[in-house]
């Protein structure tokens, strides 16, 4: 089925613009980087209304920034050093899975468990505030926005941000939440070179 439908899909962008994937294929050069989760209703291009060659894209269980992840470094130095990207978004998502998983004791085994404990880090140094939430749902979506948060700083720490922002004067790095409920994103953080 998804052969199928790739084969109807690119023929109905030809009969729109004839020259499309000739021209695309020649270069990228996308403003935007994303690191969103991997979640299957959070696609980067459909909720931006954005079209191939304009996001560049990487994604991971719960949007995280970890800088020993040689994967998200890799896809970050690309992006700041050879795209050169103006823009880096961090979006999470309301009722995101993985925020819920880390904030139980539930045992998810190895590889999970290791994942979600750099959520965990982020729920102690906020334990205070979260704690004061009464509502389970009110208290996930206030740690999917504290966790963009967090990621935002992880980004402003490595020395690939570092060093584009005191040669370059960017990227501007965003902390967005997008909601599953209504389609709408949300920004709640925002850092630029200098802060
Ligand atoms: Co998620």
């Amino acid at each position: 089925k998804l052969l199928q439908e790739n084969k109807k899909w690119a023929s109905d962008k030809i009969g729109v613009d004839p020259d499309y994937f000739e021209r695309l294929s020649h270069l990228q050069t996308p403003e935007f980087l994303w690191i969103g989760c991997s979640d299957s209703r959070v696609p980067a291009n459909e909720i931006t209304n954005t079209q191939p060659g304009e996001i560049f894209v990487h994604r991971n269980i719960a949007n995280m920034v970890v800088n020993t992840d040689v994967n998200l470094v890799a896809v970050l130095d690309y992006a700041v050093t050879h795209l050169k990207v103006k823009h880096i978004i961090v979006c999470g998502h309301y009722g995101c899975g993985g925020i819920k998983a880390a904030d139980t004791k539930i045992d998810y085994r190895h590889v999970l468990n290791m994942w979600l404990r750099n959520i965990k880090d982020v729920i102690r140094h906020h334990r205070q505030e979260l704690d004061a939430i009464t509502d389970t749902e009110a208290r996930t979506n206030r740690l999917v926005e504290l966790n963009v948060q967090e990621q935002v700083y992880n980004l402003a720490k490595t020395t690939i941000i570092q060093r584009s922002w005191k040669r370059d004067k960017r990227p501007d790095l965003h902390g967005w939440v997008y909601g599953l409920k209504d389609g709408l994103i949300k920004p709640v953080y925002e850092m630029k070179a200098g802060t």
